[in-house]
């Protein structure tokens, strides 16, 4: 095979261990070969056997990093939650509204109305405007659906996303978001009920990942355990919103069944944060649901970095606390809200994010990485996370072909 000889780049590779400084390289080069990355590095190291009848690529000087991850999405759902935003503005709180029947319950009764159709329209708007800004994978959770049949047609959409579009799509079982109205007052019934779709939805292709919502406005220790029990059971890696409106403890559950994540985690403690360390758990930060629901506390990023935590960041792109589509102004609020450095964000982005995920292919660019990359109009990879409210994203190519 043929390679095809990407030059004139300026490379931050991201790589394990160099991104003291980005990994940056000033004269790279990219070499594809097929959907892989056959070599990367300065020009002047370049093996001449590359070139020979290579087709050759000029990336007029652009910045270019790995593909972006965005590793914890609500992509599919139906309608929307302005509404309870203007309450907020009058005076409720997220929670209040939650209590009251609105919030996750009120997009539960949107989504079950909706067609395959309908859901498909309105995620993949949400998709085009992710892949605008460079996302080569994300990942999509159901949970608005609550019920087999509504769950399962919720995954059926991004699994259809994923054959219509040049993105790799990661499916996550959400089941135990919320207690569903049939199910009101009977928090554990519908945990069992939960236990019981994992099967036929692994059966159907449907789920790489189960996750839960352990929270006070969630489900209790013990209910996500069971939860947890039967996705191990089925060889299914888990995650969790774990500790984003208190400290549910939910981190260190997570971590006992070497959790790929934790998310949210405004409130996670310190043996939460040993305890991830110890499982090699991703903390996934959500700048824009910390920032929409007007969070005061801040996830203990000092506490993070001193156990050695990996950090992700994403989107959390759902209609109750986070309606954004830009993971680009995710890596500018990390920075500015929760402190992260601009190089701890854009490698929450890539390397971190696939960590995430559970995926070694990509992440970074090296030989043998998968090759998803995007050429961006800055000097400076500081810029992706400084400028908010633009998109310097040149092109983006994906398992090699331009996107
Ligand atoms: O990640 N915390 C739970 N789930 C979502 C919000 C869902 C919603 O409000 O619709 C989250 O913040
Ligand atoms: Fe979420």
């Amino acid at each position: 095979m043929s390679y095809e000889i990407w030059e004139n780049a300026r490379l931050a590779t991201m790589q394990e261990g160099q991104d003291a400084n980005y990994g940056l390289i000033d004269d790279g080069v990219l070499v594809v070969e097929g959907k892989q990355l056959a070599w990367v590095g300065p020009r002047s190291d370049m093996p001449m056997q590359y070139r020979h009848g290579a087709f050759m690529h000029d990336a007029r000087n652009a910045l270019v990093t790995p593909g972006l991850i965005d590793c914890h999405t609500h992509l599919v759902y139906g309608g929307h939650r302005a509404n309870e935003f203007e309450l907020r503005l009058n005076g409720a709180s997220y929670e209040d509204i939650a209590r009251a029947g609105g919030g996750i319950k009120s997009t539960v009764q949107a989504t079950r109305m909706a067609s395959e159709a309908e859901l498909y329209k309105a995620a993949l708007k949400r998709l085009t405007h992710l892949m605008k800004e460079g996302v080569t994978t994300l990942e999509i959770k159901s949970g608005y659906g609550l019920s087999l049949e509504n769950e399962a047609k919720c995954l059926r959409v991004a699994r259809q996303l994923a054959l219509d579009c040049p993105i790799q799509i990661k499916n996550t079982f959400l089941g135990a978001h919320a207690v569903p109205p049939e199910f009101q007052d009977n928090a554990d019934a519908y945990i069992d009920a939960v236990v019981t779709m994992m099967a036929p939805l692994q059966a159907q292709g449907l789920i790489d990942a189960v996750d839960a919502f352990c929270d006070r406005i969630g489900f209790t220790y013990a209910q996500t355990e069971k939860v947890f029990k039967e996705a191990q059971r089925l060889n299914l890696p888990v995650k969790l919103h774990a500790e984003q409106l208190t400290d549910s403890h939910g981190a260190s559950l997570a971590a006992k069944y070497g959790a790929l994540s934790c998310d949210h985690l405004e409130w996670l403690s310190e043996e939460g944060a040993a305890a991830m360390a110890k499982a090699g758990t991703v903390a996934v930060l959500l700048p824009g649901a910390f920032y929409f629901i007007r969070e005061t506390k801040l996830p203990p990023i000092e506490l993070l970095r001193q156990h050695k935590v990996p950090m992700a960041i994403s989107t959390d792109s759902n209609p109750g606390s986070s309606p954004c589509t830009s993971l680009l102004l995710m890596l500018n609020m990390a920075c500015t809200l929760m402190r992260l450095t601009p190089q701890e964000a854009l490698a929450g982005v890539t390397r971190v994010a696939a960590q995430a995920l559970g995926l070694i292919d990509r992440g970074a660019l090296c030989a043998n990485q998968r090759a998803d990359f995007v050429l961006w109009d800055v000097q400076h990879p500081a810029e992706l996370a400084y400028a908010f409210g633009s998109n310097p994203c040149l092109s983006t190519v994906w398992g090699g072909q331009v996107r």
